[in-house]
């Protein structure tokens, strides 16, 4: 029998307030301070000043979620801040050939091999170098046709795209109106025109979400389809970095403290990705290095509009219930409603809505769903489907239900959140 693990409420800073502007894109955080590289002294160059507008040659975050923006042969770490040498971080990048510039940079998501899972990969005229913890890995540079066959030399950008956004584990690159989309694992390459996109001098992953840098703008685009929705371009200056006066794009949202939040659900998929809703926004939860924001939930799951009650994940199926209805979203590249969906939730699980929570212990086909003071098992595995078993719990209301692998209660909070320019 699963223990009985519930999280009355789960603590997020949150920068989310109800009377606040929905926008559409990222939020930054500042980098976090790291110590465990040399730092020159004159390396600042107060002549590159990005909020002057500057087109960059790669973006890329690193293993600890630090973003490096590069221009010529100086860097940008973070969101703020001056343009150093870039050699004073990645030495090697310059004893090749002296370094002009880097053409494209990603950091790789392949967890299947930790051996190159989270290093950063430059790529320099038809040479690309692997960085880890800021240093060269052995053999490198070699010639991308070696490591990465069927992708062109001067690349424009490139961006990594993860099992779940894209259909494996991949990576885009560009090269001018051209995309080449290379499979990790099978070393395989499918070669794509996108040509309403502006062609990208780089790209950049934050949060799910994708962006095309060209000139001091930005354009969101979707990883397998390419497709753009919104109104782009955007300035980049106004998003990705601080500026200041004249580069604010709304007013000020107002960071929620942790005993105000009140989430309406959690929960994590069999790829590791975890999920906060709370009204119609929600949050990954997982990806925290890298910073976080709030995106409406219709942004992922379109058929979704309000609040939901309850969500758990059981194999590639994501179960959203709204009420006495069941969405039942499969994952493969991003979030799919599957056919026939919504459905009363009487007819799949055999109970009546609304309920408060709903969760599923990893491994496990009993998902848990909370209505009042009461608990009830129901087995994903048979047919037709049928509360198994119904047990008082000792709280008077639980918005959210969260299991996970270590069988704990969790209460996770979030601290310093995103710093928020709504
Ligand atoms: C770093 O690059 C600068 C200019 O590109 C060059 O003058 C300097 O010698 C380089 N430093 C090292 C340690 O290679
Ligand atoms: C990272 O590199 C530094 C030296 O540059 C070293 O002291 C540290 O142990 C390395 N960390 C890891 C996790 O390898
Ligand atoms: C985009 O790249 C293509 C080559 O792939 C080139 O023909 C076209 O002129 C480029 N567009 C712009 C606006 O630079
Ligand atoms: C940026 O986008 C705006 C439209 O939003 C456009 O007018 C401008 O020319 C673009 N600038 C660059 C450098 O791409």
């Amino acid at each position: 029998m699963t223990a009985v693990l519930l999280s009355l409420y789960a603590c997020l800073a949150l920068a989310l307030s109800n009377a606040a502007p929905v926008h559409d894109d990222v939020m930054i955080k500042d980098a976090p301070e790291d110590h465990s590289h040399p730092k020159g002294e004159d390396h600042h160059d107060a002549k590159l000043d990005r909020c002057k507008g500057i087109e960059f040659d790669a973006i890329t975050p690193d293993e600890k979620g630090n973003t490096f923006f590069f221009k010529g042969d100086h860097l940008w770490k973070g969101f703020s801040g001056p343009a150093e040498l870039s050699n004073s971080t990645f030495k090697e990048l310059d004893d090749f050939h002296h370094l002009g510039h880097v053409d494209a940079a990603f950091r790789m998501h392949h967890q299947d091999d930790l051996n190159v899972h989270d290093h950063i990969y430059f790529f320099l005229g038809d040479k690309v170098f692997s960085y880890y913890n800021y240093t060269l890995e052995q053999g490198y540079p070699m010639e991308i046709q070696q490591d990465f066959p069927g992708v062109p030399s001067h690349p424009d950008a490139a961006v990594e795209c993860p099992k779940g956004e894209c259909i494996t584990d991949s990576v885009l690159f560009f090269k001018g109106n051209e995309i080449y989309s290379f499979d990790i694992k099978t070393k395989s390459v499918k070669k794509k025109v996108w040509a309403h996109l502006p062609n990208c001098t780089s790209a950049f992953r934050w949060q799910e979400h994708y962006y095309c840098f060209h000139g001091y703008n930005f354009t969101r685009f979707h990883p397998v389809s390419g497709d753009v929705t919104g109104t782009y371009p955007k300035d980049a200056r106004k998003y990705f970095m601080r500026c200041g006066e004249g580069f604010d794009h709304g007013s000020g949202a107002r960071r929620q403290r942790c005993s105000e939040v009140k989430l309406n659900a959690i929960t994590s998929d069999d790829k590791g990705r975890s999920y906060a809703f709370q009204d119609a926004m929600y949050m990954r939860l997982d990806t925290h290095r890298d910073g976080s924001h709030h995106f409406p939930i219709s942004r992922s799951w379109k058929e979704i509009s309000g609040v939901v009650d309850a969500v758990y994940n059981y194999g590639d199926n994501m179960y959203i219930i709204q009420g006495d209805q069941v969405y039942i979203y499969k994952s493969v590249a991003h979030y799919t409603l599957i056919e026939g969906y919504p459905k009363p939730l009487k007819e799949e699980l055999g109970i009546d809505g609304p309920v408060d929570a709903a969760f599923l212990c990893p491994n496990q086909h009993i998902v848990n769903i909370i209505q009042g003071q009461k608990m009830y098992d129901i087995d994903l595995d048979a047919t037709p489907r049928a509360v198994k078993m119904e047990r008082p719990i000792p709280f008077p209301k639980i918005d959210a239900g969260f299991c996970d692998a270590d069988g704990v209660k969790k209460t996770q909070c979030i601290p310093e959140g995103p710093t928020i320019l709504l």
